[in-house]
């Protein structure tokens, strides 16, 4: 085992799910240890210092609400993940003013639980404990439109202005984010980001402004929120086009005079933070809708940055594809394996709607599945078949059972919401009468992110 590798703990009471959770977070080069109820639990954290508890929250016995609230006052350097099959906001908002440090609901997927593993962990990190290091990747931009892109990057690192980052999802704004920080003299500070769109409107304000003790229910201890651990370094505001009106209002004052407030706090506190924002909507009808304040839009643009979608970066595709497919070999300990030519020119004749992130999804697949040593075009075609793009008629059209009618019926209605919306997931959410959270989850289910 590696000196630096996190160690993490891993409580439920289906070893299916303990299994699959170790299996991410092992291709991720991070260490765990299985627990099937919080008695094992408590007692393996006695004997061993683990970096980070990710815990069901339904178990016979201590349930997880429980068993975090005894890691809290126990071991309090020592993040906790709750994860629920029946994610409801009331839970999430609980579990998140007792201490939890991120909450996913089930089915969850790799990208998802990576996501939050790091966040805690480097949260953790600027407390002062120990954490993991993450490997650099370095830049595919062979197109010239890329090479635009980074041209910019590389003259707006080094100065502090704001950063705005458009492009769909999956063309590499986050990655963009995080190139922008390396570049910059903030490098040696914190990358923090948060993804405005995936906390329960009551949480956010703490979550970015921290709050002190007392300041509600639950707050038993001052919290430093997301602007003071990125002290020094950089904040990403993700998905910045699903902002509540009243956050808006609170952001344009941190972004003009770089003062805030903790929650239930009366200090007014200073950032020193260099801000990007990331999105996917189309800002510009937002605010001409009159729902995204134009003074903050204003204010968050001044170098914007636009990420081609993939399919207008034909150039770069073979790398990508090259590039994606060696490293998800190695993640899955295949590092021989092959791709065939014929495989890759399949490959390459798809548009990629989903850009990097499907691509890079589909690779994952394929390598996952391939049973011999190189992967061929007929693994590709058969593959391919469960994209989106290649789907087939819906069910609705021609018979099928009661659910799948419903299903389909209800994914035509979230891509109508979608599309009204101009892809707003928060004014999607409000058409259909759903929280943005149920709508992530819709998402996600019809395969719809
Ligand atoms: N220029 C690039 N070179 C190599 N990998 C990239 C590049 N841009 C994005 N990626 C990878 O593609 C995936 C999708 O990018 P991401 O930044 O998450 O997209 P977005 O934030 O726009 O949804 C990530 O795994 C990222 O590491
Ligand atoms: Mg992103």
């Amino acid at each position: 085992m590696m000196p630096n590798e996190p160690h993490i703990l891993v409580v439920d009471d289906d070893p299916a799910v303990g299994k699959v959770l170790s299996a991410i977070l092992g291709q991720a080069a991070m260490q765990s240890t299985q627990a099937t109820g919080a008695d094992e639990a408590l007692a393996a954290l006695a004997r061993y210092p683990f970096d980070l508890v990710i815990s069901d929250v339904r178990m016979p016995g201590l349930d997880g609400l429980s068993l975090m609230r005894r890691v809290v006052s126990e071991w309090p350097e020592v993040p906790v993940i709750l994860l629920t099959g029946h994610g409801t906001i009331p839970l999430a908002v609980e579990a998140m003013r007792s201490g939890a440090a991120d909450f996913m609901t089930k089915p969850f997927d790799r990208e998802e639980v990576l996501f939050a593993v790091r966040k805690a962990l480097a949260i953790r990190r600027e407390l002062g404990g120990a954490g993991d290091s993450e490997p650099d990747t370095d830049t595919v931009s062979e197109s010239a439109l890329m090479r635009d892109v980074m041209d910019l990057v590389r003259r707006a690192a080094p100065s502090n202005s704001n950063v705005l980052l458009r492009g769909e999802t999956g063309t590499g704004k986050s990655f963009l984010a995080r190139e922008i920080h390396r570049l910059s003299p903030r490098h040696e500070g914190p990358f923090v980001t948060v993804v405005c769109a995936a906390l329960p409107e009551p949480l956010i304000e703490s979550e970015l402004f921290g709050h002190e003790k007392g300041a509600f229910t639950g707050a038993a201890t001052r919290k430093p929120g997301r602007v003071e651990m990125a002290r020094g370094g950089t904040l990403l505001f993700d998905e910045i086009g699903e902002i509540s009106p009243s956050l808006q209002v609170k952001l344009l004052r941190l972004l003009q005079d770089r003062d805030y407030e903790r929650v239930g706090g009366t200090e007014t506190l200073h950032a020193d933070v260099r801000f990007i924002a990331a999105t996917n909507t189309d800002l510009e009808a937002a605010v001409s809708d009159g729902v995204f304040r134009a003074d903050l839009y204003y204010r968050l643009n001044v170098v914007p940055i636009s990420l081609p979608p993939l399919r207008e970066r034909p150039g770069e595709l073979r790398r990508l594809i090259a590039r994606f497919f060696e490293e998800q070999a190695k993640r899955a300990g295949k590092p021989s394996m092959q791709l065939a030519e014929d495989a890759v020119s399949s490959l390459t004749a798809h548009s990629w709607p989903g850009n990097l992130r499907e691509l890079q999804n589909f690779l994952e697949r394929l390598v996952v599945l391939a049973d011999g040593p190189v992967v061929q075009r007929r693994d590709v075609e058969r593959e391919k078949v469960r994209l989106p793009a290649f789907a087939e008629p819906s069910p609705a059209a021609g018979g099928g059972s009661l659910l799948d009618r419903r299903a389909e019926t209800e994914r035509v209605a979230v891509v109508e919401a979608l599309q009204k919306s101009a892809n707003n997931r928060t004014l999607a959410a409000r058409l259909l009468g759903v929280s943005r959270r149920s709508l992530y989850n819709k998402l996600r289910e019809h395969g719809l992110e």
